[in-house]
């Protein structure tokens, strides 16, 4: 069949229609028509070649949810019509000691959905069912897709740098990762500060359920109580001693986006409290599973700005100057 898509011709191009063809061939594919898909900062990262990974034409698009429509002779869970999602990472191994204890995202074979293979702008995919989930019937799927990259990373990182209920964390940036994460936090028991550089998010962050703002925080602002995690979901190099200052004893600061220049912390820094400097890659299949339960049971929503797909490099440029509040979504039966 022939594929709908939207690619990069270039690095750093504006997307343009762009078909292929692909069937259905292995046993344990599945074909998803889908409905909508959300823009992550890692697409751009991709168009850009940031990584040295992309392809072109490179067609982004990883917070894909849609329908079913057409099934290996293998799959046994989905079936024709059941709506699902699928996110950063669409294979692995499934054998290896990662693998087999549910850490399927740090695999060594693991594949990403937008690298060396077409990605969610567009108006079908096919793609190995095993990492292909059902969303909740109460999340419609507009407000499912950022879940699926953004929601499952804060909250693997969260969970992993030892989140719980009751302690205190603090999130750096309220972009499409950021403004999930004090969802994640808040509605789970924690305190969550917040550090912001955008001044309207500063006030809107205490809605979504921050107790503490700091905007454009300087090395004088010192947050009232310690914070037990951080996490940093900027792609920027910011004043990484001063966050761990902010640190309780045993504390955790986590990377979820990248800073471009490599992390220069004295060792000392860390040792006299016992404290933890960390990074998470998105989330395994049954932390998905988990994060989906948790949104649909907490009403954890992402607040969305819908796009046309006519209108993605719109929403491609908005992203990029920070504008979006909180994610864009692109919506491909519009
Ligand atoms: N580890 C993983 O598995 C994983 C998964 C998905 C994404 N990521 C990465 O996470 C990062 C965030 O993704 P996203 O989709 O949430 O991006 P986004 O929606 O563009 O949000 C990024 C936020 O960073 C803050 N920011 C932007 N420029 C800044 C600057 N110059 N100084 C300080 N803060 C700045 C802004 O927050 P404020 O306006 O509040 O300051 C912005 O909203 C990306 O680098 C992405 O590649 C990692
Ligand atoms: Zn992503
Ligand atoms: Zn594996």
């Amino acid at each position: 069949m022939i594929i709908n898509s939207f690619a990069a011709e270039t690095r750093g191009s504006i997307l343009s229609p762009f078909t292929y063809e692909a069937e259905l061939t292995l046993p344990l594919d599945c074909k998803i028509e889908i409905e909508t898909c959300g823009i992550c900062h890692s697409d751009i990262h991709m168009i850009d070649n940031d990584w040295r990974s992309s392809v072109y034409p490179f067609v982004g698009g990883h917070e894909i949810v849609g329908k079913v429509v057409e099934i290996g002779k293998m799959v046994g869970h989905l079936k024709i019509g059941d709506r699902v999602g699928v996110g950063w990472q669409s294979g692995a191994c499934l054998e290896c000691r990662d693998c087999l204890r549910g850490d399927e995202n740090l695999c060594d074979h693991n594949k990403a959905t937008i690298v060396g293979r077409h990605g969610g702008f567009a108006d079908n995919i096919i793609v190995d069912s095993r990492f292909a989930f059902k969303i909740p019937e109460n999340i419609e799927s507009q407000f499912a897709s950022p879940l699926l990259c953004a929601g499952i990373t804060v909250f693997a990182a969260l969970k992993y740098a030892g989140m719980k209920s009751g302690g205190h964390i603090g999130i750096i940036g309220v972009g499409g990762l950021g403004h999930l994460a004090i969802q994640f936090a808040s509605k789970l028991g924690n305190k969550v500060t917040v550090f912001t550089t955008s001044e309207d998010k500063a006030d809107f962050a205490k809605n979504l359920g921050a107790s503490e703002v700091y905007l454009n925080p300087k090395s004088k602002n010192k947050v009232k109580n310690k914070l037990d995690i951080i996490l940093n979901t900027t792609h920027n190099d910011l004043d990484w001693k001063y966050y761990l200052n902010q640190l309780d004893s045993d504390g955790t600061l986590v990377f979820v986006g990248v800073p471009p220049t490599p992390l220069n912390v004295h060792v000392g820094l860390l040792l006299g409290k016992r404290k933890r400097i960390m990074a998470s890659p998105i989330g395994g299949r049954s932390t998905i599973v988990e994060m989906l339960e948790i949104a649909s049971e907490h009403d954890i929503k992402p607040i969305i700005e819908v796009f046309k797909k006519e209108e993605i490099n719109t929403a491609l440029t908005k992203v990029r100057e920070n504008k979006v509040r909180y994610r864009a979504v692109v919506d491909f039966k519009k």
